[in-house]
Formats: C-alpha cells, structure tokens, sequence
C-alpha cells in the first residue's frame, strides 16, 4: 500500500505517463505553440513574466502571476480575491500540475487576461510552461 502511493507521488502524470519532464500535456502544447512560430521557449524570459507586474484597478492595481501563485513555485499560493489556498504550481512537488492540456490552457486564458489585461501570446504561454514544468 505504502509503495504504491510513494510510485503516485514520485511519478506525476501516472495514467498518461510514467515520467514528470514528458507530461504529455506540455509535450502538446509547446508542439501547438510551436507550430504558430513559438519554436523556442524560453525558461528565463517565462521567469520574468512570472515576475513581472502589470497594471490593474483600484481594487487590485498592481497584479502578476505572484498575485496568487506566489514567486516560490513549490509553495502553496493564496488567491488575492478569495483567499482560498492554491496548491504548488511545480510539478516536482506537485504531480498533478501540467497533466491536462485543456487545464493549462483555461487557466492560461484566465489568468493572462486578469492579470495583463489580455491573453497571453502563443511564445508567451510557450516560456511560461517551460519555466513551470522546470519547477
Ligand atoms: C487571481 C489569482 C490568480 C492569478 C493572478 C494567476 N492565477 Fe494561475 N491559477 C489560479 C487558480 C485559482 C488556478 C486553479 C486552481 C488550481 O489549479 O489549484 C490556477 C491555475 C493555473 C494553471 C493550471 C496548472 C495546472 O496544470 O494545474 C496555470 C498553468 C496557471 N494558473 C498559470 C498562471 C499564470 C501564467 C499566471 C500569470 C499570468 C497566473 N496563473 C496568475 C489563480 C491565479
């Protein structure tokens, strides 16, 4: 029983795959972004986006990916609005991130357009995910 929830734990991605760096999720969705000239994701440069703080309202004037994610992907975020607890977005803490291309990418949607004012581009979802799935 025990051995079996540590192969869970060590291997994320199970049902689909049995290792972390091929999620085929992220393999999908940088071969899609690829295909529309994003053929060279950048970790550093989805780093800084990460970091990067863009302009907002009154309610939440200065908004980034931190905002609720935090900078230290292998921790747990709080939601600014709700508060509510995020789990870690890195996948070496967290198996169940980047495993559903559709996940990433309705929250991708989401996310951008709260906090840039508009949708991320196809180079820019590019070097997020590479920098994420390196976490
Ligand atoms: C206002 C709060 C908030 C901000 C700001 C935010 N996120 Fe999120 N994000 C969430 C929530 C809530 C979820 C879904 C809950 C969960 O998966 O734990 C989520 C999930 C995700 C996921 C899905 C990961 C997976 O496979 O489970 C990705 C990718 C993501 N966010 C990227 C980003 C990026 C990139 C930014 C900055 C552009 C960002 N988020 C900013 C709240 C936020």
């Amino acid at each position: 029983m025990k051995i079996h929830y540590v192969l869970i734990m060590s291997f994320g991605c199970l049902s689909t795959s049995i290792s972390l760096a091929d999620s085929p999720a992220v393999t999908r969705l940088l071969g899609e972004y690829a295909a529309q000239g994003a053929n060279n994701p950048d970790v550093q440069e989805g780093k800084l986006l990460w970091l990067k703080t863009f302009k907002g309202d009154e309610s939440f004037p200065e908004r980034s990916c931190t905002s609720c994610h935090t900078n230290i992907l292998k921790q747990a975020g709080k939601h600014i609005k709700t508060k509510k607890i995020i789990d870690p977005m890195a996948p070496s803490v967290n198996p169940e991130r980047l495993c559903s291309a559709q996940k990433i990418e309705k929250w991708f949607k989401r996310n951008c357009k709260w906090t840039l004012g508009r949708e991320c581009t196809t180079s820019e979802k590019a070097n997020l995910l590479a920098y994420i799935e390196h976490q």
